[in-house]
C-alpha cells in the first residue's frame, strides 16, 4: 500500500470523543519511548505528523491520523512511564485501555518491543490482557538499527521462546528501524491485507 495522504484529524483523553466515522482503526502502543510515533511518521513518509522526543511520556493524547482518507491511524501514549506521578499513570492507563477496550472501529493493535531488551514483565502483562479481551494484536519490534543483524535476529528469537511459554500460536510479528526505514511494507501491506477482508 502507498500513503498517498496522512493528515491529522484530533487529539483526545476520551475514547467516547474520538471521530465518529466507522473508518477501520490501527493503533500503536507500547512502552514509554519504544518509538510508537517514530514508527508513524516513518510508515507515512513524513517526519513530524507525530510528535517524537528523546525523553518518554510525549505522547499524552490519543491522536487521530486519517490515511488515504480510508482508514485511521492511532497513536497512543506509552505506558509504564516511570517518572510520571502515579495518578497521571493512572489517568493515562484508565485512558489507554477503554480506548482498547470499548472503541469498536479498532481492528488491529500494534504492540511496540524494543529490540534491545528481554521480554519485559510489563509487556508480558499487557500481552496477556489484550488475550483475555479477545483484543487483536500484532507485535513490532522496533529500533532494529542500533543492533547488528546478527543481534537482532538472536533477541528476537529469543522473545519468540519466552512468548510460545505463554501462547499457543504466536501473533504476527514485524522487523522495523524507523530511523533505517525497515518494516515499512510489510505493515502498510498487512494494513491493507486487513481492509480487504472488513
Ligand atoms: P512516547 O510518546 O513518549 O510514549 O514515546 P514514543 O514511543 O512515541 O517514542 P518516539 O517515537 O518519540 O521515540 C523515542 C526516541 O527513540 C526518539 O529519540 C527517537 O528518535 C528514537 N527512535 C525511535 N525509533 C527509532 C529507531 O528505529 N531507531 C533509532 N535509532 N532510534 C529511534
Ligand atoms: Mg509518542
Amino acid at each position: 500500500m502507498d500513503v498517498k495522504s496522512a493528515e491529522f484529524i484530533i487529539s483526545n483523553t476520551d475514547y467516547k470523543k474520538c471521530p465518529e466515522s466507522k473508518l477501520p482503526e490501527y493503533a500503536f502502543i507500547g512502552r514509554s519511548n519504544v518509538g510508537k510515533s517514530s514508527l508513524i511518521n516513518m510508515l507515512c513518509n513524513r517526519k513530524d505528523l507525530a510528535m517524537t522526543s528523546s525523553k518518554p511520556g510525549k505522547t499524552l493524547l490519543i491522536n487521530h491520523f486519517l490515511i488515504n482518507n480510508n482508514w485511521h491511524l492511532v497513536d497512543l501514549p506509552g505506558y509504564g512511564y516511570a517518572t510520571a506521578g502515579k495518578k497521571m499513570r493512572d489517568k493515562l492507563q484508565e485512558m489507554i485501555e477503554s480506548y482498547i477496550l470499548y472503541r469498536e472501529q479498532l481492528t488491529c493493535l500494534f504492540l511496540l518491543i524494543d529490540c534491545r531488551h528481554e521480554p519485559q514483565k510489563i509487556d508480558l502483562d499487557f500481552m496477556e490482557w489484550l488475550g483475555e479481551n479477545g483484543v487483536p494484536f500484532c507485535i513490532v519490534f522496533t529500533k532494529l538499527d542500533k543492533l547488528t543483524h546478527a543481534k537482532g535476529v538472536s533477541n528476537v528469537q529469543a522473545y519468540k521462546d519466552k512468548l510460545k511459554e505463554q501462547w499457543e500460536e504466536l501473533p504476527t510479528i514485524f522487523l522495523t528501524s524507523s530511523e533505517k526505514r525497515n518494516g515499512r511494507e510489510d505493515i502498510l501491506n498487512y494494513i491493507a491485507e486487513v481492509n480487504k477482508t472488513l
